[in-house]
C-alpha cells in the first residue's frame, strides 16, 4: 500500500507547470546575483503592478523568515506583537520572532476558527501600559487563518483602525493569501494596503507559484534596511533569479489567482463528499482550501489502511488540505477510502 500525501498540507504539491517552466528559462545563461537580475525586477514590479501601490518587495525563502524578519523590522526589542493563539508566529516558527527582533515578545488572544476580533486585541493593547511589560507594536492576522477561516476586508480594516488608534502597525501572514485573494474575489490591494495592512508575507510556495515567498513593504518606511536583516539572516539568495522568476510568470494571466481557485474549489467538493459519510463531522467554514473535520474511529482506520496521510494535531482534528493539482478524481478516492467503498 502507497502513502498518499495529496491532502496532507499543501506543501506536499510540487511547482505548477508556469513555474516549473519560468524556472527552466531563467536557468539560460548567466545573470546578476544577490536580485541585482531582470527577473527579480519584474517580479517585484508585477507584484507592485497587482498591488497597485509603490511597495518595496523582498524574497525569502520561506514563511518563518518572511513572518520572523518583517516584524523584526516592524519592532524593537522591547516592543510586542499581538496576535492569535493558533498563529503560525506563536505555534510554529520555533521561537524565531522573538530571536530576530532580538526579543520582541508575542502576546497571544484567542476568538473563534482562528480569528482576532477586536475586543481580544484591545483587551491585551490594553492590558498593561507600564513600563515593566513589553510595549504593543503590532497586531499580526493571517489571511485566511490558521484554521481556514477568511476575513472580510471590512473586518481587516476593523483591525488595522483599531491598531492605528493605538499606535500599533498592521501585519498579515498571507501564506496563503492567494487562497484568500482567490475565494474573496477582492483586488490585493482591496484585502491589504486599503484596508490598512502595513505589511504583507506573500506566500508563493503553498500555491505551487515559487520556491520563496515575498515579503511586501507597504509603508516603505518599514522596510528600511531590511536587505541586511535578509543577509544577516541568511536569507539574501545569491542565485535569486531561481526565487523570482516563478514569481514574475506566475503574476501573469492571473495563474496564481486560478492555482489558488482550483485549491479551493477542491476543498469545497471534499467537504461535500466527506460530510455526507457516517463517521464524519465537518467542524469549521470551509472558506479557502482546507477541510477540518472529526472523524470517527473507523473512518480513520480506513483512511489510515488506504494510505492516506494528513494531520491529526492542527486545530484538534483532522486537518486535510487542497492544492493547485488537487483533481476530482483525488478528492473521489479520498471520500471512497473513508466510506470503505
Ligand atoms: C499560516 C502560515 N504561515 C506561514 C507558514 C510558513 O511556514 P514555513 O516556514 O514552513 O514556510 C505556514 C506553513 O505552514 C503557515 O501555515
Amino acid at each position: 500500500m502507497e502513502a498518499r500525501y495529496d491532502f496532507t498540507s499543501d506543501n506536499t504539491a510540487g511547482l505548477c507547470p508556469e513555474a516549473l517552466t519560468a524556472l527552466i528559462d531563467a536557468s539560460d545563461g548567466c545573470c546578476p546575483s544577490y536580485g541585482e537580475d531582470v527577473h527579480t525586477a519584474r517580479a517585484s514590479d508585477r507584484i507592485r503592478e497587482i498591488f497597485e501601490t509603490d511597495c518595496d518587495v523582498y524574497f525569502v525563502f520561506n514563511g518563518t523568515a518572511a513572518n520572523s524578519l518583517s516584524l523584526a523590522s516592524m519592532c524593537r526589542s522591547y516592543h510586542s506583537v499581538v496576535c492569535h493563539e493558533t498563529s503560525h508566529i506563536e505555534t510554529d516558527e520555533c521561537g524565531a520572532p522573538e530571536f530576530f527582533s532580538n526579543g520582541t515578545k508575542i502576546l497571544v488572544t484567542s476568538g473563534p476558527d482562528g480569528k482576532l476580533d477586536c475586543a481580544g486585541i484591545e483587551r491585551m493593547i490594553l492590558k498593561r501600559s507600564d513600563i515593566h511589560y513589553p510595549k504593543p507594536r503590532v497586531v499580526s492576522l493571517a489571511q485566511p487563518t490558521e484554521l481556514g477561516c477568511l476575513y472580510a476586508a471590512e473586518e481587516v480594516r476593523e483591525i488595522a483602525d483599531l491598531a492605528r488608534f493605538h499606535g500599533l502597525r498592521v501585519h498579515m501572514d498571507g501564506a496563503r493569501f492567494a487562497n484568500a485573494a482567490a475565494a474573496l474575489g477582492l483586488s490585493p490591494a482591496e484585502l491589504t494596503w486599503r484596508a490598512g495592512v502595513d505589511v504583507l508575507c506573500f506566500g508563493g510556495i503553498k500555491p505551487g507559484i515559487s520556491l520563496s515567498e515575498a515579503v511586501v513593504f507597504f509603508d516603505r518606511g518599514l522596510s528600511e534596511e531590511f536587505d541586511y536583516r535578509c543577509k544577516q539572516g541568511g536569507q539574501l539568495a545569491s542565485k535569486m533569479r531561481f526565487s523570482s522568476a516563478p514569481w514574475a510568470a506566475c503574476l501573469q494571466d492571473d495563474v496564481w489567482l486560478r492555482n489558488a481557485e482550483n485549491a479551493n474549489r477542491m476543498a469545497r467538493l471534499l467537504a461535500d463528499h466527506l460530510r455526507v459519510i457516517p463517521g464524519v463531522e465537518i467542524v469549521r467554514p470551509v472558506a479557502a482550501n482546507a477541510v477540518f473535520a472529526v472523524l470517527s474511529a473507523a473512518v480513520q482506520t480506513r483512511l489510515h489502511k488506504a494510505g492516506w496521510r494528513y494531520y491529526e494535531f492542527i486545530g484538534g482534528t483532522a486537518r486535510l488540505m487542497t492544492s493547485w493539482r488537487t483533481a476530482e478524481e483525488d478528492v473521489v478516492a479520498l471520500a471512497a477510502s473513508a466510506r470503505g467503498g
